[in-house]
């Protein structure tokens, strides 16, 4: 990667002081929004968001050695294996929940426990793979030939446990999901549709659905972000071009239709003008953290462009949207969108948007412990 140019010391000490008062303001919740109030809710483990309040915590104590992160993230891989036994609704998003818990435990203790969860996840993940369609399944109910962007981002529990396990069945699938994305969810343009439907018996492709993008054309920002992200994995991992090139393409989509001040709206296409839209902050701090991973798959000449535009987003979120001013609010960034089209969560503060700017700065800073 081409040489980081200023020092990013300073928003990672604040990210550190914030999380000290995060942790005794969160305490035992499992956290996904936090509206104007900025009182963080108390979301259900199976959720799809429950790996990043810990995956947060693990960060910090990777980048600071302070055990009270340690203490504070180290049960949270068996509590959720624990409600893996009961009757629950995970589905595609076991990587977002198992990579920030079990896959990085074991990465930074060594733990035993926490790589047999790893892989029970990554197991669980393999079995949502539809060979006729060749793509991972999304949700449970009756979706049972969609597809959808964000497991793009779950390749990479596939890819570890082929490495963990040594065994390339992993990774086998994790391709075959990964060709389709290249396929069937990034456009020519490099605009990305949220979700795609199959035929579940045949594999035959039906056609984009909105989901929760603006319409089944328009392009989802935090969609984007999640292709740009994992396809940059997919490359790391395989070494094949043509994720890299994909991961490009969306890069350069993403980037060209930020806005002024380099935050993106909830959709690129979500109307004529974006005027009074609303803004993705964890669109945004997620396609940094991806384009930090592109910089460092390229030489410095060509990487250091994606770099630049990583450190313009991280910046803009941290004097723009950061509630440094705001030692109550429970959550580090504001003006985050869930599920706009559904009208849920729209301009809050999400987790993931959390998680993904501490990810970030902390790689700004040299950590380079990642799961993703
Ligand atoms: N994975 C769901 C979302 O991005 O909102």
């Amino acid at each position: 990667m081409d040489k980081i140019q200023h020092d990013y010391s300073e928003p990672l000490a604040m990210l550190v002081e914030k999380g000290e008062r995060m942790l005794l303001q969160i305490g035992h919740k499992s956290p996904h929004a936090a509206k104007a109030d900025g009182i963080y809710d108390d979301m259900r483990l199976d959720w799809w968001t429950a790996g990043f309040w810990p995956g947060i915590l693990w960060i910090l104590y990777d980048v600071t050695g302070k055990e009270q992160f340690k203490e504070a993230a180290w049960s949270w891989d068996e509590k959720l294996e624990s409600k893996m036994m009961q009757a629950n609704n995970f589905h595609h998003d076991v990587g977002f929940q198992f990579l920030p818990t079990a896959v990085i435990k074991h990465k930074l203790t060594a733990d035993s426990d926490a790589l047999r969860r790893g892989l029970f996840a990554a197991n669980f993940l393999a079995g949502r793979y539809n060979i006729a369609g060749r793509f991972l399944r999304a949700w449970n109910q009756d979706k049972r030939g969609w597809s959808i962007v964000d497991s793009t981002m779950n390749l990479s529990l596939l890819f570890w446990a082929a490495e963990a396990s040594d065994d390339p069945r992993f990774t086998h699938i994790a391709k075959a999901h990964a060709d389709t994305v290249v396929e069937r969810f990034i456009r020519e343009d490099g605009s990305v549709c949220h979700i795609v439907s199959f035929d579940p018996e045949t594999g035959e492709y039906l056609g984009a659905i909105g989901g929760q993008g603006a319409g089944p054309d328009s392009a989802w920002s935090r969609g984007a972000a999640w292709a740009l992200y994992g396809m940059a994995n997919a490359y790391r991992y395989t070494g094949d071009g043509k994720y890299l090139r994909a991961s490009q393409r969306v890069a350069h989509f993403f980037l060209a239709n930020l806005p002024s001040d380099d935050v993106p709206h909830w959709d690129f296409r979500a109307s004529e003008s974006l005027n009074g839209e609303p803004r993705d902050s964890s669109a945004g701090a997620c396609a940094a953290s991806g384009l930090l991973e592109l910089a460092t798959l390229l030489p410095d000449n060509e990487g250091s462009i994606y770099l630049r535009a990583a450190e313009r987003i991280l910046m803009s979120l941290h004097h723009n949207y950061a509630t440094w001013h705001l030692p109550t609010h429970e959550a580090i960034l504001l003006q985050a969108t869930g599920h706009r089209p559904a009208g849920e969560n729209v301009d809050v503060s999400l987790i993931y948007g959390d998680y993904f700017f501490v990810e970030a700065i902390a790689k700004l800073n040299g950590w380079n412990n990642r799961i993703f």
